[in-house]
């Protein structure tokens, strides 16, 4: 089945009803898409589909089929960090890092839609988007640092 992902048309040969997330890491090697909970509950496996930012773990591929799906390494522009990525190096805010690849793809999504979302909506933006290292209050001030430049 074909769909395109970070803006290049693939044909997949995953059975349709395989998640989208293990045809990203497996079949196509996009690893930067995490697995945490499997279940659709913590947001280490977001991507954004056709500007809809959802859990790629409980996506089967039936689903994106002639769609465009953007993950995490779909972000950067002409080599360089997505600025939400840059802001969240500048700002040393992932810790163990792996909530961060759902984090970011979440966060450029806000700021496409909501350039000037305040703490509050950052925060609750990012509400689904388990961390447990704790270091939610870096990114959501990374976030914001990167407002304007999205
Ligand atoms: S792995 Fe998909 S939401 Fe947790
Ligand atoms: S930085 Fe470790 S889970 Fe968020």
């Amino acid at each position: 089945m074909n769909l395109t992902i970070n803006g290049r048309e693939v044909a997949l040969t995953s059975d349709r009803e395989t998640p989208l997330l293990t045809a990203l890491r497996d079949e196509l090697g996009l690893v930067g898409t995490r697995f945490g909970c499997g279940q659709g509950l913590c947001g280490a496996c977001h991507v954004n589909v056709d500007g809809t930012v959802l859990p790629s773990c409980q996506t089967p591929l039936w689903q994106v089929e002639d769609r465009s799906v953007t993950t995490v390494e779909g972000l950067s522009r002409d080599g360089a960090p997505h600025p939400v990525q840059q802001a969240i190096l500048d700002h040393q805010a992932a810790q163990c890092g792996f909530c961060i690849s759902g984090i970011v793809v979440r966060a450029a999504a806000l700021l496409e839609e909501e350039p000037d979302a305040d703490a509050d909506r950052v925060a609750e933006a990012l509400d689904g988007h388990l961390c447990r290292c704790g270091a939610q209050r870096r990114i959501v001030a990374a976030v914001l640092a990167a407002r304007g430049e999205a």
